[in-house]
């Protein structure tokens, strides 16, 4: 019985290379405990956002199985797919992603109309959930009208909108200054122990891993526990 709200088990993916296949992820079982960030690191083109992407639901293994809150999401079909990507997970990305034309408020809005669940709880966590990332005076702006980083924050407040149990962030801060990156992952780590989420990510600065739980390395299609 699986109780962490992620799971993988014994999943295997390979990528075709011209004539032949490449095993990207050999057999790799993981789990993601509530109230605690993990981190993925290892070399450029090692899997990581294979990886990611699969424990995300956007990517279906070649074999193995993938539980979102217990559940093998294995035989769902689109729309209940997209159902646990909007509901369960929220995604963080190298580029916030953000809407050009909404202001910062209507970029958390957005999501929540999307999943139905745009009321008065939503409308305080939209507040509460800006005002933790700092943003409260920017409500209003454009992205356009925002730092770097200032985004990142929108991105984050987005992705915990909806109030899911899974968090993924594949390289967050890959176009971020230092200062600028420690920032937004001391962020995420504060938002993750608060609201007792399940959270990754992957990320190729060491630096960063102070602010995470436990740290896999990946390697030759292994997820190796430890730096
Ligand atoms: N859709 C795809 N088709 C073919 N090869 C892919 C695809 N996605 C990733 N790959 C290959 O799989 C390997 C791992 O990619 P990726 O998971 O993006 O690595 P990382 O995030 O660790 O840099 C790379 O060699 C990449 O070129
Ligand atoms: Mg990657």
């Amino acid at each position: 019985m699986i109780t962490a709200p992620l799971a993988l088990e014994n999943v295997t993916k390979a990528f075709k290379d011209g004539e032949q296949y490449i095993n990207i992820l050999e057999d790799i079982s993981f789990t993601a405990e509530k109230g605690k960030f993990t981190a993925v690191i290892g070399p450029s083109g090692s899997g990581k956002s294979t990886f990611l992407s699969i424990a995300g639901a956007l990517l279906t293994p070649d074999q193995g199985e993938v539980f979102v809150n217990s559940q093998s999401i294995a035989s769902y079909k689109d729309k209940k797919l997209a159902n646990v990507r909007l509901t369960s997970i929220g995604y963080i990305f190298q580029a916030a992603n953000l809407v050009p034309y909404l202001k910062v408020n209507e970029q958390l809005k957005l999501v929540a109309q999307m999943k139905g669940d745009w009321d008065r709880e939503a409308k305080q966590r939209l507040g509460q959930l800006l005002e933790s990332v700092g943003l409260k005076a920017r409500v209003n702006y454009y992205p356009h009208q925002l730092s770097g980083g200032e985004k990142q924050r929108v991105a984050i407040a987005r992705a915990f909108m909806n109030n899911p149990d899974i968090i993924l962030a594949d390289e967050p801060t890959a176009n971020l200054d230092q200062a600028r990156s420690d920032e937004i992952v001391a962020l995420m780590a504060k938002e993750v122990k608060e609201k007792d989420k399940a959270a990754v990510m992957v990320t190729h600065d060491e630096s960063l891993l102070k602010y995470c739980d436990t740290v896999y390395r990946m390697e030759q299609g292994k997820l190796i526990k430890g730096r």
